[in-house]
């Protein structure tokens, strides 16, 4: 039987990481980055966010792919013709993947998430249900290049970016890593989910829930920077927000000082006003019209859509 390779190709760079919390503290208008959501309650947290009734991107994709998996896969293996690589770009544990290794049939699978860590024990229980699919975990931050040695990724792929995450990119930011994975397919094709603009109420609850698990998720972030950077953020004097806004089609999260406060932490400070935010996410709506010409523009073409009733959200296919 094979057995899953792993390349860690980053190491984790814990100065780097905090060096990027300060800067973002110390900024004008203070920011974090939505990476620092993902330590290991917030990650259980995400996991349980996708569980909640208000959030409906999860859920949607899932009944699109249970639709229309036949006849998606169908599209992508003409496309890509015998042998080719699944790369899933944030994969977790696989199991979107995996959903599909029946229908799609790739001769290699490359699992690449920012920790191999992550990836270890359910590639290891991806292997054993698909023996004869050659596994591969590779560690690497994308968001901030996307690009695999070709000796880990050989050959046309299918790149796999589900779950919307493409909306946590802003729209420059997300044309360079659809143009990256146009390179990364090597003449393949590309198959991501996408959120679409909808109605605030709507957008403004997945992101607010009544349960308050998107705020738990929000705050999060403040204990994960204190382990971070020393800083003494207490979380109770912060108050969670999300907000549409209509002309940018993006979800902002931020996290309200409930109080004039100062934050400090080894060898700096920030002062924060009663009510100044601390700016923590965008997540982006697309029309379908739009995402079309965004993927234009980075490079693919013959582009397949498939929808739920109420097109609330997308999967798309291009090559
Ligand atoms: C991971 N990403 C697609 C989620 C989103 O919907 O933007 C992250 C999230 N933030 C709050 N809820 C979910």
């Amino acid at each position: 039987m094979l057995t899953p390779d792993f390349h860690q190709l980053q190491s984790i760079d814990a100065e780097a990481l905090a060096a990027e919390a300060r800067a973002g503290l110390m900024a004008v208008r203070a920011r974090a980055s939505p990476k620092f959501f993902y330590d290991a309650l917030g990650s259980r947290l995400f996991d349980a966010i996708t569980e909640l009734d208000e959030y409906y991107p999860t859920r949607t994709e899932a009944a699109i792919f249970a639709a229309h998996g036949d006849a998606i896969a169908a599209a992508a293996r003409q496309r890509l013709g015998p042998g080719f690589g699944l790369v899933d770009l944030g994969a977790g544990d696989g199991a979107k993947a995996a959903r599909l290794f029946d229908l799609l049939r790739p001769s290699r699978y490359v699992a690449v998430d920012i920790s191999i860590d992550f990836l270890r024990l359910s590639l290891q229980r991806l292997q054993r249900a698909h023996p004869s699919i050659t596994m591969v975990g590779v560690g690497l931050d994308f968001s901030a290049h996307l690009q695999l040695p070709d000796s880990l990724c050989p050959g046309r792929s299918l790149v796999f970016y589900p779950g919307s995450s493409i909306g946590n990119f802003d729209p420059d930011d997300a044309l360079r890593l659809l143009r990256q994975a146009r390179a990364l397919a090597r003449g393949g094709a590309l198959l991501i989910g996408v959120d679409l603009v909808k109605d605030s109420a709507t957008l403004e609850a997945a992101y607010d829930d009544a349960l308050g698990v998107t705020a738990a998720f929000n705050l999060n972030l403040l204990r994960h920077l204190n382990r971070l950077i020393g800083s003494d953020f207490a979380a109770r004097q912060w108050q969670h927000l999300a907000r549409y806004d209509h002309g940018l089609s993006r979800i902002e999260m931020h996290l309200l000082a409930r109080q004039a406060l100062t934050v400090s932490w080894p060898g700096g400070s920030r002062h924060f006003d009663a009510g100044e935010r601390l700016h923590t996410e965008n997540s982006y709506k697309w029309t379908l019209p739009g995402f079309d010409a965004l993927l234009r523009d980075a490079g693919w073409q013959q582009l397949q859509h498939w929808t739920d009733d109420a097109q609330a959200f997308a999967v798309v296919l291009a090559s």
